[in-house]
């Protein structure tokens, strides 16, 4: 059933756990989240990101993710993740869905609040909650690249909270978008995340649902998987799991994944090529990659989030 983040976050945030807003662009991988969640029992977020509704077009992708939604037997959220306008916002709303992040990281602090707040004012109309972003993560974030981190200072979250009435907040504590997170030496480990800004943003923010983005863990399997079937992925590091179930039992309610199934998909379609160089029936690779998808999402609904069994 299609429910908002809000009543997804709320309950994660009171219990200790947190959903996975996993990132779609096509069928399969609609799927793939949604019988996931179903046989997880788990609540789960369907992301779509500006580029996803270039790729697919809206009308498309806003049909196939409602279907998702609204015919499974657990609570699914449809979020567009790092909306860049209000009217990519209004569209959103317009085409059903129930969730949307606007992401004003990248303008000056009273140019984001004006932005968020603006899709706050019209979202309320249709009950729709909006998340926000303060502070910047290095990557991709759809069309916008940064370079370089910037923390998010928690000293202005209450403020931001407060001024635009968002209903939850995406920080910056040392993650960022993509399958290269850090620069590590073969054997080294990550550098920790900043989980004493995260701490502090909560002592400001008591009880409010925290989100973190550019948390895939780049599972080595598939990157051995993708090296080893023809491709190329050097230096590739994520978030280890470890460190996401710390934040999930933390203020953080919402995680984003979105590498990690980039990473599953070519993986799988490069094996099955691999082994069957004959094989052009698009059903026969892109099946595969689907049931190992859902493999991989269920296996983060237990063992890294804590959300199934929670409905
Ligand atoms: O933050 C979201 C992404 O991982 C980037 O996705 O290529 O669909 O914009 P995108
Ligand atoms: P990853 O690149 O770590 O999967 O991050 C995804 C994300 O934050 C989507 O908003
Ligand atoms: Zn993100």
């Amino acid at each position: 059933m299609l429910v908002t983040n809000k009543d997804l976050l709320v309950p994660a945030r009171r219990k200790g756990y947190a959903v996975g807003a996993f990132n779609i662009n096509n069928l399969e991988t609609v799927l793939a989240v949604a019988e996931a969640a179903t046989e997880e029992k788990s609540p789960a977020i369907i992301a779509v990101t500006p580029s996803a509704i270039k790729y697919a077009g809206l009308p498309y992708l806003s049909k196939i993710v409602k279907t998702g939604a609204e015919s499974s037997s657990v609570p699914m959220s449809l979020h567009l993740d790092h909306g860049d306008t209000f009217e990519l916002c209004k569209s959103c709303i317009e085409s059903g869905f129930s969730s949307v992040m606007i992401d004003g990281s990248s303008k000056s602090y009273e140019d984001n609040i004006k932005l968020t707040r603006q899709v706050v004012e019209y979202a309320r109309q249709y009950d729709v909650t909006v998340e926000g972003e303060l502070g910047v993560l290095a990557g991709i974030e759809d069309e916008v690249q940064s370079e370089h981190s910037h923390y998010t200072d928690p000293a202005q979250v209450e403020d931001f909270v407060k001024r635009t009435g968002v209903d939850s907040l995406a920080i910056s504590i040392g993650t960022s978008h993509g399958a290269f997170k850090f620069k590590v030496k073969p054997g080294e480990e990550v550098p920790p995340l900043r989980f004493d800004i995260l701490e502090e943003c909560e002592r400001r923010i008591p009880g409010f649902p925290i989100v973190l983005h550019g948390a895939s863990s780049v599972l080595t399997d598939y990157i051995d998987m993708i090296n080893k079937f023809g491709g190329k992925m050097e230096n590739a590091v994520g978030v280890p799991a470890g460190q996401l179930r710390k934040a999930a039992k933390s203020a953080v309610c919402k995680i984003n994944i979105d590498s990690d199934g980039r990473l599953v998909m070519t993986a799988v379609i490069r094996k099955v090529f691999a082994e069957k160089p004959g094989e052009f029936d698009p059903r026969k690779y892109l099946g595969p990659a689907r049931e190992e998808l859902i493999r991989m999402y269920a296996d983060k609904n237990q063992n890294v989030l804590g959300s199934a069994g929670r409905v």
